[in-house]
């Protein structure tokens, strides 16, 4: 039996949103000459369109969630202390009861953290080793003067692979390199639960409990990424043996507990548009944490958030880790990952937790790399649609630090992400027809080229041509 309902888990049923629906935004259908138009203004960019010229927005699930009448009673019970608002201790409650953690950090959002961390534990020419690198979270640790390895296992960087836990760490990688490089280099282990370059993919429990031994015994901390570690833990519920019968919410706190800390956005599983938190075990490491965050962020106990986003995270974290919630939650992307699947479009299996990702070589086997497949794609998929999705691939992975070459992950990618409790399954049904009818559309298919770089995280505010 589930923990929360008293259905059977096994039978096959249908299953509907565990809400309803009390306000409504507009949303509105362009021609197809206008989204040409915003596309040219946008240099090919999904980033640089204007909202209001999107119909379904699945750039990121990244704080685009729709917030409950719980979490928005809550935010009128913001307590604008600068100093030791209430909703400071009870988001610190919230995360001490579901994730564990001892001491919080409050940051704006996930990368705010991310660069406290990096700050306080990396030394220049150290080696932070990750299941896959992310974005803005490998930007910080190069920014502090580490190297970012790779060790996450083979079949990550194969879409068609359908392992289960395809985040999980390889071991026998992760080994070689801290007997390579000594343990004394390397600071933290990073590890991300779901991955998201990798497509959404899980963690199993059997994997970060060897990870936790393994970096015991070299004395290296393992630092987990938890933006999603709450769909991780629906993975493991669902798919490791022996996890069938627990909650969500026991397995999440299992898991955090082979970590020593971590970095959060809140603007993913917590269901808040703003926000985020670091997390740690050791008290000298607070000290060191809470005293730089004064710096960047604010002070200890507001970390850039007013005190009613803090209320609003505090009890969008407690509806996070109910497995009705989640279950809902990931059906959706499920949903829409099998229309694709019966339809022959290349995806990346197994379908990830919070987004499905088209797979743009398989989309484009025509264009090479630097054509800028993924990048392509998007912008077609808004043509053809007004539907927004996010690239994943070459641009950006960015360019090697030391050589100044783009790096070529195996994975070129466009993620079609799902916002929580935002878009109704018809809004799926219409992606899935503007996804197969530009599928449809591949062979004449041209590539881009780039027209302006920026230094730093170069997919947000690149700018691009057509071939
Ligand atoms: N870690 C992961 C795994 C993320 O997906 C993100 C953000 C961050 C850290 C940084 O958090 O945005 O709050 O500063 N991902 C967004 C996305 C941007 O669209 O995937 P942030």
């Amino acid at each position: 039996m589930n923990a929360t309902t008293d259905r059977p888990a096994r039978r096959h049923r249908s299953w509907a949103e565990p809400w309803k629906v009390k306000v409504v935004e507009p949303i509105r259908m362009t021609t197809r000459a206008e989204r040409e138009r915003a596309l040219l203004e946008a240099g090919f960019n999904t980033f640089l369109l204007r909202s209001e010229d999107v119909y379904i927005d699945l750039l990121t699930d990244s704080g685009t969630s729709a917030m409950s009448d719980s979490q928005w009673a809550g935010m009128m019970l913001g307590d604008e202390a600068y100093a030791g608002s209430r909703n400071f201790y009870h988001l610190e409650d919230a995360v001490r009861r579901y994730y564990g953690y001892r001491h919080v950090v409050p940051t704006h959002q996930g990368r705010g953290a991310e660069n406290i961390l990096s700050k306080v534990l990396i030394k220049p020419g150290d080696t932070v080793p990750g299941n896959m690198y992310f974005t803005t979270t490998r930007a910080h640790q190069e920014l502090a003067g580490a190297n970012f390895v790779d060790v996450i296992v083979r079949e990550a960087h194969d879409p068609a692979s359908d392992l289960p836990f395809k985040g999980n760490v390889d071991l026998a990688a992760l080994e070689a390199l801290i007997e390579r490089v000594g343990a004394s280099r390397i600071p933290y282990l990073c590890l991300a639960a779901t991955v998201n370059m990798a497509g959404g993919q899980p963690v199993s429990m059997a994997n970060i409990r060897a990870v936790h031994e393994l970096a015991r015994r070299y004395g290296i901390r393992v630092m987990l990424d938890a933006t999603r570690a709450v769909e991780n833990a629906y993975f493991i519920q669902q798919r490791e043996a022996g996890f069938a019968g627990r909650s969500v919410a026991e397995i999440l706190r299992e898991f955090c507990s082979y970590s020593d800390g971590c970095t959060m956005s809140g603007k993913k599983d917590s269901l808040v548009n703003i926000g985020g938190w670091l997390a740690v075990n050791d008290a000298a490491l607070y000290e060191e944490a809470s005293n730089l965050v004064v710096l960047y962020e604010g002070l200890h106990t507001y970390g850039g958030m007013a005190g009613r986003d803090m209320e609003a995270m505090a009890r969008g974290i407690e509806e996070s880790v109910q497995d009705d919630h989640i279950r809902a939650r990931i059906g959706q992307v499920e949903y829409l990952g099998e229309k694709l699947l019966e339809a022959g479009v290349p995806i990346v299996r197994p379908i990830g937790g919070h987004a499905v990702y088209l797979d743009a070589k398989a989309f484009y086997p025509h264009l090479d790399q630097e054509q800028f497949p993924a990048q392509a794609l998007a912008a077609y998929l808004y043509e053809a649609s007004g539907v927004r999705a996010m690239e994943r691939g070459i641009v950006s992975a960015g360019r090697d630090r030391a050589t100044g070459r783009n790096h070529h992950p195996a994975l070129e990618l466009v993620r079609l992400t799902i916002p929580r409790r935002v878009y109704t399954q018809a809004h799926m049904d219409v992606t899935a027809e503007a996804v197969i009818e530009t599928y449809e559309q591949r062979a004449s298919a041209r590539g881009l080229r780039l027209v302006y770089e920026p230094k730093y995280l170069r997919f947000f505010q690149a700018r691009f041509a057509r071939d």
